[in-house]
């Protein structure tokens, strides 16, 4: 019930546009309806227990009062004992209660003592293993080799699996701009993950300078490649803050003014955080302003691009910005990434004409690839998405 109105309250902006409120009402009038009853059967039981516990216990003192009273008039225990009989039992009620009501709260905190230890002892299944090996450092060149890869996926209670990836063959040289186009749902964010081992693969498929990633300690894995996630993630914290993300425990802790204000004049976010009340140090999300969808995106294009990096995988970090900021803020990535071997995946096929190859993918596989001039004169896929993306962008001119 309490997860439902958390729902409610956080999508409040879903429920009042689609006006869904009467519907809400409604479906929260039938859980607290719910609630009630099971509550009332829980009362009902309560209510009838403690009659039947009072009940008990007047049965047994009448059962005591009745043969210890026999027992005194028969003259086979004195009065005394029958007295003192009497008052220890009365001692003892209160403590046997309390022992019954002690014994509840332990196998109550035993359940759930044994779900909190069962989240503990649950390992991690990407993790660094016996076989990894001493990798300290990266350069950059990038094989994917016969990768296939499937998201697991329960139907009916069955495990099946959900092909995603078939097959998909590439090298990518130190310092490469590799431009990743498709349609939506091609598997381009997929690929993305599993470069970055946020989902986990078969041996032998990804490598990175020669070594299977599956073998380089995570740490240094993501440590050397520069991810801006499709979805981007703020903390409600400073923008200064956000930028600086990752900043700690890389060895470059300090005055990083510097840093930051590249960084954002890279994502083209200076204009806007001189807009803010207090520049850098303006508070955003719930306890502080709210910000539109492109600056949320600059900012955590700005999160990643102040660190230094071997790789750079862009997932489609600049959707929410006009196609003309897009240009710029690629122009200036291609500047700062010279010898990073960078992966951009985006839908605005304009954007990424000169990259030195194009990947366009097709329902998990690699279509087609080559330079800008290459694939328009095959006349395949790529050719008929550019051409929509320049009717599109044409339209927009208008
Ligand atoms: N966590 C998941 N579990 C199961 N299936 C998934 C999961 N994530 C993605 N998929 C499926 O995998 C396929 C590829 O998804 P992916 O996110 O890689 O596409 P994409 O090319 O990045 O699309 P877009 O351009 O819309 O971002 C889709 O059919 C999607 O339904
Ligand atoms: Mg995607």
């Amino acid at each position: 019930m309490s997860s439902r109105v958390q729902e409610n309250v956080s999508g409040i902006h879903v429920v009042k546009s689609y006006v869904q409120e009467e519907n809400e009402e409604n479906s929260f009038l039938e859980l607290n309806i719910d609630y009630f009853r099971n509550k009332m059967k829980m009362v009902r039981i309560m209510g009838a227990l403690f009659p039947l516990m009072g009940t008990l216990g007047g049965i047994g003192t009448l059962i005591i009062l009745w043969q210890g009273g026999r027992m005194v008039i028969l003259g086979e225990i004195s009065l005394g004992d029958f007295v003192a009989f009497n008052g220890y039992l009365a001692l003892l009620i209160w403590p046997s209660i309390a022992l019954g009501w002690i014994f509840t709260l332990i196998q109550r905190g035993l359940a759930s003592f044994e779900r909190i230890c069962e989240i503990l002892r649950e390992n991690p299944t990407i993790a660094d293993n016996p076989e990894t090996l001493p990798v300290e450092k990266i350069s950059g060149e990038l094989e994917l080799r016969d990768l296939n890869f499937s998201y697991p996926a329960k139907q009916n209670g069955n495990n099946s699996s959900i092909e995603v990836l078939k097959n998909i063959n590439l090298k990518i040289s130190k310092g490469e701009f590799i431009a990743v186009v498709g349609r939506t749902g091609a598997g381009k964010s997929t690929l993305a993950k599993l470069i970055l081992r946020l989902l986990e693969i078969e041996e032998g498929r990804i490598f990175i300078d020669g070594i299977d990633i599956t073998k380089i300690p995570l740490n240094v894995l993501r440590k050397s490649i520069g991810y801006v996630p499709q979805e981007s993630f703020l903390f409600n914290a400073t923008i200064r803050e956000n930028i600086a993300y990752g900043i700690e425990g890389n060895g470059l802790e300090g005055n990083n003014d510097y840093m930051i204000e590249r960084a954002s004049a890279i994502a083209d976010l200076s204009k806007d955080v001189e807009n803010f009340p207090k520049r850098f140090e303006t508070l955003i999300g719930e306890r502080g302003i709210n910000i539109s969808g492109g600056q949320k995106q600059r900012i955590s294009l700005a999160r990643t691009i102040i660190l230094p990096a071997s790789v750079l995988v862009f997932d489609d970090p600049l959707s929410s910005v006009d196609a003309d900021t897009e240009k710029a803020i690629l122009e200036r990535i291609k500047e700062m990434a010279r010898g990073i071997t960078t992966i951009f995946i985006t839908h605005r096929i304009p954007s990424i004409k000169d990259a030195d190859r194009i990947i366009v993918m097709e329902n998990g596989e690699i279509r087609e690839i080559g330079t800008h001039e290459e694939l328009m004169a095959l006349s395949g896929t790529y050719y008929d998405l550019y051409n929509q993306q320049l009717l599109i962008e044409e339209l927009e001119e208008v």
